[in-house]
């Protein structure tokens, strides 16, 4: 199974979902060979993997790959020897405003492709001038992917009720477009976690002893478990 974080628009989370899903004790629970793979030239997961190398962090299931190319045929082949050796891939695809290729080429090679997006009136004009044009193309040529792209309401209040969100997306949102039934809260944990290649779970045991921050990582982690338990039930739907 492939599935993407993809949105044109600019520091919406991607790169955090895209690892914190890989590392999420769900995928690890149901497949063996779990590929993070980052497609953006700006290399944010390629640093951070470099880190975790450096210290000799376990890896556990996780694999990680980088493709930085113009070309569509070097993803293609990229991605088709990494789908060879892996049971489940999650990409990371760059924010890109001007010729879209990474996104299009995710959108077209993926199973599912999450949009994490805010509930603010630029991130939704935004998503129609640029995002939904690209998905339209993409279900015209084939059909069959009417199905593939979710919303994921993003830096969503932590105090605010999941379902109304949902509800709020659901609404305004174009057809063959749905919200994914999560939500990606804002919470600050997510701005630090990753420090010297961490995932959240390393960095749990690292605030163990302080209340305020293991509170805070334990929340975010149940966020991203609820996110990828909801990920694999779209699939099996
Ligand atoms: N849920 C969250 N709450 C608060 N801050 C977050 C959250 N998720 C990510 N961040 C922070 O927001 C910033 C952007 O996140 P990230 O790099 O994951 O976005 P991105 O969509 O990959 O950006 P780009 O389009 O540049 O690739 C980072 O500083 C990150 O630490
Ligand atoms: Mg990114």
């Amino acid at each position: 199974m492939i599935i993407s974080y993809v949105q044109t628009k600019g520091g919406t989370g991607k790169s955090t979902l895209a690892l914190n899903t890989a590392f999420s004790r769900h995928l690890a629970g149901r497949f063996k060979s779990i590929a993070l793979v980052e497609l953006d030239p700006q290399g944010t997961l390629k640093n951070w993997w470099s880190e975790r190398t450096e210290l000799a962090r376990d890896t556990g299931r996780v694999s990680f790959h980088h493709i930085s190319s113009t070309q569509k045929e070097v993803f293609q082949d990229g991605i088709q020897s990494i789908a060879a050796h892996n049971q489940f891939i999650v990409m990371d695809i760059p924010g890109e405003s001007t010729g879209k290729l990474h996104t299009r080429f995710a959108c077209a090679v993926s199973d599912l492709v999450i949009i994490p997006m805010r509930t603010s009136t630029n991130d939704e004009t935004a998503f129609a001038d640029n995002l939904y044009p690209i998905i339209k193309d993409i279900i015209k040529v084939e059909p069959k992917k009417k199905n593939a792209f979710f919303v994921l309401p993003a830096f969503t209040y932590p105090q605010s009720k999941k379902q109304s969100i949902i509800d709020y997306f659901q609404d305004i949102l174009p057809p063959n477009v749905s919200c994914m039934p999560a939500i990606y809260p804002h919470r600050s944990v997510y701005e630090n976690f990753n420090r010297e290649g961490s995932n959240l779970h390393e960095y749990a045991r690292q605030v163990q002893n302080n209340k305020r921050y293991s509170r805070q990582a334990l929340c975010a982690i149940e966020d991203v478990e609820d996110i990828a338990q909801t990920i694999t039930r779209m699939w099996e739907n």
